[in-house]
């Protein structure tokens, strides 16, 4: 009886890791059809040197960008890595409620009712993504919205 509840166990734990499975994929060789997704190292061997990255180039500086679907967060015309840190969200001295004439005011969506920045909204970049030109995808996007641009 209880090498019986054994042998069940033993059965249950690789139904659970998939040795079962014929049409899981090993993710250390995964087969040809897939395509490797890699950093922007490359294939790259970890303990090796991989040249550096050309400096990112945002060419729309002083643009606004056109969006690519309804209520999309305006794409981010100039460079994204201003600090945003526990502390300080530097986005906040240009874009803050203070913000000089030329400068667009952080929405009114991501302030709460006392007029501070509704921290759901802190993490500016993880929505307003920078725009290099001379950065490549690491993976390709096909998306497009009737009546948008591509
Ligand atoms: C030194 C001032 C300054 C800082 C800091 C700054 N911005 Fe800007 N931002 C601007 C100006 C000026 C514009 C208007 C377009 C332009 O001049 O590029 C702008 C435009 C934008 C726009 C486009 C808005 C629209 O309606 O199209 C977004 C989005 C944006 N900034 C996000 C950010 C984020 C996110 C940060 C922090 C990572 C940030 N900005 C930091 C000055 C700044
Ligand atoms: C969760 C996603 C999200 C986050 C995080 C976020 N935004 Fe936005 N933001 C949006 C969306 C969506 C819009 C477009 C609102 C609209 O046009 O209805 C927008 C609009 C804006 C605009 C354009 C305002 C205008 O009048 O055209 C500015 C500037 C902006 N955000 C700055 C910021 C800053 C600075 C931060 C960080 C403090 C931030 N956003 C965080 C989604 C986000």
């Amino acid at each position: 009886m209880q090498r019986l509840t054994l042998t069940s166990a033993v059965a249950a734990s690789l139904l659970l890791l998939g040795c079962n499975n014929p049409n899981a994929v090993d993710p250390f060789h995964p087969p040809e059809s897939i395509e490797p997704v890699y950093s922007q190292r490359g294939p790259t061997a970890v303990a090796d040197p991989s040249p550096s990255l050309p400096m990112a180039n945002y060419p729309n500086k002083g643009h606004t960008l056109p969006r690519a679907f309804e209520n999309q967060p305006p794409l981010n015309p100039h460079k994204p890595n201003y600090q945003i840190s526990a502390k300080r969200n530097t986005c906040q001295s240009c874009h803050g409620i203070n913000a000089k004439a030329d400068v667009p005011v952080t929405h009114s969506s991501h302030r709460l009712d006392n007029g501070e920045l509704d921290p759901h909204y802190y993490f500016c970049v993880q929505c307003h993504v920078g725009q290099a030109d001379n950065i490549e995808p690491m993976v390709g996007n096909s998306f497009s919205a009737p009546g948008y641009p591509n």
